[in-house]
């Protein structure tokens, strides 16, 4: 799956353009695995370009629940609306909002209830990265995340390192298929029914890069942030994914 994730950015009038490009780029058969996650307000507008394609459109955010809480939706308002996945968990999101893993897991606890697919995003710091952490900082964002009153039947994980986003720098492609293959391991073993879920790779992923994390078995896809707002980078980096993984 290659979902993008326009974050604070987009408006009508480039939203449109950016879907008609972008349409016209790819066939319909590579619509099955991509997904969108515009801001609240443009969701709407995705949705209904997008309506007869199965192009996935999702959000970034939700909160738990609805009501007198100013400035948020509800997973239930999102799913009413037709959202299909919502991120959670972003590092933006957890160094700006100071979110942490028990607000995380019960958020998607309230998109599962809800019928929307969470992808949950986990990363490590630089310093983390340096000091050798990476592992134990992803398995402990995994197990506080993982809600305890739910089995979950499917989970899919987007692994983007906090110090490669919108930086320029990436890990290497064999270092980041074995961390998957690590993450694999952790969800599987942390949820009841042993559950391997799809893990994504983030990170200042465009369509020089793409070719490099595609090529591993355990790359299962990528979350795209700064390239994906331009619609020829995004449906270059599909049609790598759709020529290595043979799909
Ligand atoms: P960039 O692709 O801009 O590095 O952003 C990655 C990201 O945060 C996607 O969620």
């Amino acid at each position: 799956m290659i979902v993008a994730n326009w974050k604070a950015n987009g408006d009508i009038k480039k939203n449109y353009l950016w879907c008609e490009t972008f349409q016209n780029l790819l066939d319909k058969s590579s619509f099955n695995y991509v997904g969108i996650s515009p801001s609240h307000i443009h969701f709407h507008q995705l949705n209904t370009f997008f309506k007869e394609t199965n192009v996935m459109i999702g959000m970034q955010d939700i909160y738990i629940e609805g009501g007198a809480i100013t400035g948020s939706i509800s997973a239930e308002m999102a799913s009413a609306d037709g959202c299909s996945f919502c991120l959670v968990g972003h590092s933006e999101r957890r160094e700006i909002f100071n979110e942490d893993g028990n607000l995380i897991s019960k958020k998607i606890s309230s998109l599962l209830k809800n019928n929307i697919k969470p992808i949950l995003c986990i990363g490590e710091s630089f310093e983390e990265h340096k000091a050798g952490n990476t592992r134990d900082k992803l398995k402990s964002q995994i197990i506080e995340s993982i809600p305890k009153s739910y089995v979950l039947n499917e989970l899919i994980i987007a692994y983007e390192p906090i110090w490669a986003i919108g930086s320029g720098k990436t890990p290497e492609a064999e270092e980041v298929n074995s961390i998957h293959e690590f993450i694999k391991d952790v969800v599987q073993s942390a949820t009841a029914n042993n559950i391997v879920p799809k893990v994504l790779y983030g990170g200042s992923v465009n369509d020089i890069n793409a070719s490099d994390f595609f090529d591993e078995d355990s790359i299962d896809g990528a979350l795209v942030g700064g390239a994906s707002l331009d619609a020829n980078i995004f449906a270059n980096i599909v049609n790598i994914y759709k020529r290595l993984k043979k799909i």
